[in-house]
């Protein structure tokens, strides 16, 4: 089994969240957290964008006892330099440095051509091995770059001393096979590749972006960019429990990480609401209804078998646990599992009866409830057995 190294940005793009800021003292809660849960790396901050990220990208070098700290800066030295200096007292440090390759920053955000683009790439990490050994470029919109240009900036930055490439799908734009193979010809392409670690950092624009870093992964990429509960600029990033939980699923892709799963759950409540974004109900792995089962032809096979429904044991993940919701689409072996669970002994007939008024409520409401079924089983019969 190979490891995959899970590189979290929650608190760098994940707090880019528009109304998502925040303090240090939040930021040093949660990397607490997140070095807990088992993350391998955590970028902590953009250091040079504010002093109060300075100040939290500082204060979490003293604090991380495992994890590496990692600070962003862009190819400027200013940026860099700072960068170093925030990092100053982390036990393992590492600086994020990177430029965009695509011919979109070329041409618009660089008026600048592909050449001269190296040549700020390679100083780039050139500067940053003046602060640490651990230095990661990224090649920002790596996903609409020249292959063949890309390979000869991973080519020349492992040169300058990159132990890291991330290859960021910045705008959400690859598909997965598209990815994948990006990361294929980077490995059959660049000639001192076996001297560096490719990283997948994908964005979620078109909702690719999990499948798209597990398609990096299965090509070759060790290390996975990804944040808590997905977030991050526009659409988000890769969601840390969705790539942590595939890879956990298929074993027989050879790879694990070292995420303590049954932390999820817990730690996606955190994040929510430190930063204040509730999560929807239908997300993978977290969402208030990743374990419930509604319809009555779920919920009988669910309540035969749980594995007829279920791929993941929400202990395995820190979920409440599965949950059987009463709707009009629930059959008769659900209501009669909520009754039992509620203490109550009905047999099949009277079942029969009880489902007939249950479906009226059901009509009436979106959720039957706990105290509905016992206003039910009271009017059926005024004084109910309790098992
Ligand atoms: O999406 C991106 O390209 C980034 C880089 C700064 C790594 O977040
Ligand atoms: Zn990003």
């Amino acid at each position: 089994m190979d490891q995959v190294f899970i590189f979290d940005t929650t608190l760098r793009d994940g707090e880019q969240v528009p109304g998502c800021k925040l303090n240090t003292k939040e930021k040093l809660e949660l990397a607490l957290k997140l070095e807990a849960l088992g993350v391998d790396i955590i970028e902590a901050g953009f250091p040079v964008s504010s002093p109060g990220d300075f100040k939290s990208v500082e204060e979490i070098s003293k604090i991380m006892t495992r994890a590496v700290v990692c600070g962003l800066s862009r190819a400027v030295q200013k940026d860099i330099e700072v960068a170093g200096e925030a990092l100053r007292h982390a036990r393992r440090s590492r600086i994020h440095t990177g430029i965009g390759t695509s011919d979109f920053h070329i041409r618009s955000k660089f008026n600048s051509t592909r050449d001269e683009i190296l040549q700020r790439a390679v100083q780039a990490v050139t500067w940053a091995r003046n602060y640490t050994d651990d230095v990661e470029f990224y090649a920002e919109d790596a996903g609409r770059t020249d292959n063949e240009y890309l390979a000869r900036v991973c080519e020349a930055v492992i040169k300058a001393g990159a132990t890291v490439l991330n290859i960021p799908d910045t705008t959400g734009y690859c598909l997965p096979q598209q990815y994948g193979d990006k990361m294929s010809y980077l490995i059959n392409h660049v000639p001192n590749i076996d001297k560096a670690i490719l990283s997948c950092h994908c964005h979620n624009d078109l909702g690719l972006a999990t499948a798209n870093s597990i398609a990096g992964a299965i090509a070759g990429a060790r290390q996975i960019e990804c944040t808590i509960n997905g977030l991050g600029e526009r659409a988000g990033n890769t969601s840390l429990e969705e790539v942590v939980m595939v890879l956990k699923q298929h074993r027989q892709l050879g790879l694990y990480t070292n995420i303590q799963t049954q932390m999820l759950n817990p730690i996606s409540r955190e994040v929510a609401d430190t930063m204040r974004v509730p999560v929807q109900p239908n997300k993978a792995i977290v969402g208030g209804n990743a374990f419930s089962h509604s319809s009555g032809i779920h919920q009988d096979g669910f309540l035969k078998d749980s594995l007829t429904y279920e791929i993941i044991n929400p202990d395995e993940v820190g979920a409440d646990g599965s949950r059987i919701v009463l709707t009009a689409r629930s059959g008769r072996s659900a209501l009669a599992h909520r009754f039992q669970k509620l203490g109550y002994s009905f047999n099949r007939n009277d079942i029969d009866v009880l489902y007939e008024s249950f479906l009226q409520v059901a009509d009436r409401k979106k959720e039957v409830e706990e105290e509905d079924l016992h206003q039910l089983a009271k009017a059926y019969r005024p004084e109910p057995v309790i098992a």
